[in-house]
């Protein structure tokens, strides 16, 4: 048995208390249904500033009214330290993913990502150590390497942000190692690698590029792709990320007050993924013709993204389940039905 299958049993045997921020997100979203049909009690936070209602919803669709029962929504925002504490009360296990994302949007405006990632997650911090919680788990970024030219990425080697988004997801690791070694308060980053699956977002000028593209693809509208489309991306399925947040939470304290990259350990150029989702487009009958269409690089990208995921592997125990083509393969149906 893996340690993953392990800690699902266990949590089935004696459910616990988790807090998700950024709930109504895609990433908080999908741990909150894998957290209800495991039966655990589960608190969500979110002021939808970049959620929905309708990813709430649809995880009431996928789950009993017993496990619904279980879930308690407050609408709230990271920036008030009071909704930070009123929420962490009583919590075993905080998954904190409550942030605004996107590299472009911080260019836009880094002030407002600055206050929401920055000054709302030092009052999470400060509300989770408040509460004495078990375990505080939060969703650090790829972004961090910055332009360190080496690949793989291994956790210890980063480079300079390139982004004001870089620069709060780093500062977000500052404080979480400033607060062990202050408070002796231990936490767990998790450095996501371009995760995708079904509730990601795919409209506006901030959405990721495999929600974006196959949303464009279904509706036969033209594909830009920023640069020559070798840049290339270890793009991560949503399970993978789920189930590293389960084994972070579970950890010992030896393995805590760490980063950890949350990928596969692959690459795929953009010319790549674009082959991908449209060979995913054909199995499920939609046939996409319209020639690919190149445009300059994008401020702030960073070229090339790869993962070494060995750290994760031997301290948490974490295996990741589905690379590229099997995750594009489950959730273009999501895709395409919920266009
Ligand atoms: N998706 C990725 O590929 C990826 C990669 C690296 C890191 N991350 C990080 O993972 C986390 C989740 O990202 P996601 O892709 O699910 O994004 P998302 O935008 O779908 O979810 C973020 C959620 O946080 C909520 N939120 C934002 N500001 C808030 C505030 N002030 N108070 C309360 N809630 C607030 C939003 O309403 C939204 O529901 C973020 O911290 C993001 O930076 C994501």
């Amino acid at each position: 048995m893996t340690r993953y299958e392990q800690i699902k049993t266990e949590l089935l045997a004696s459910p616990k208390t988790w807090l998700v921020t950024g709930v109504a997100g895609f990433i908080g979203s999908n741990l909150l249904e894998t957290l209800l049909k495991l039966n655990q009690r589960v608190v969500g936070l979110d002021n939808f500033a970049t959620g929905f209602q309708h990813n709430l919803d649809e995880v009431e669709s996928q789950v009993s009214a017993e496990q619904w029962a279980c879930f308690q929504f407050i609408e709230g925002d990271i920036r008030q330290l009071r909704d930070c504490h009123t929420a962490c009360a009583g919590v075993d296990y905080v998954l904190h993913q409550a942030a605004l994302g996107s590299v472009p949007r911080s260019i836009d405006d880094p002030i407002a990502t600055n206050e929401t990632n920055i000054s709302g997650f030092l009052n999470m911090l400060v509300a989770a150590r408040d509460a004495k919680v078990t375990s505080f788990t939060y969703a650090a970024s790829s972004s961090t390497y910055g332009d360190h030219p080496a690949l793989p990425k291994v956790e210890e080697n980063i480079g300079n942000p390139l982004s004001p988004y870089a620069v709060t997801k780093y500062v977000n690791e500052l404080y979480a190692d400033v607060f062990s070694r202050t408070y002796g308060f231990n936490t767990i980053g998790l450095r996501y690698f371009n995760v995708f699956g079904k509730r990601q977002n795919p409209n506006g000028a901030y959405a990721a590029v495999i929600p974006k593209w196959a949303d464009s693809m279904i509706s036969g509208e033209e594909i830009f792709i920023n640069g020559d489309g070798e840049t290339s991306r270890d793009f991560c399925y949503i399970e993978n990320a789920v189930q590293a947040n389960l084994l972070a939470s579970t950890a010992d304290e030896n393995v805590k007050n760490e980063v950890y990259n949350v990928a596969v350990g692959d690459r795929t150029t953009l010319n790549e993924l674009f082959d991908e989702l449209k060979n995913a487009l054909e199995n499920n009958s939609v046939v996409y013709q319209v020639d690919r269409i190149y445009r300059d690089f994008r401020v702030g990208d960073v070229k090339h993204s790869q993962a070494d995921i060995n750290k994760a592997a031997e301290k948490l125990g974490y295996s990741p389940n589905y690379r590229i083509s099997e995750g594009i393969e489950i959730a273009m149906p999501w895709y395409i039905a919920n266009r």
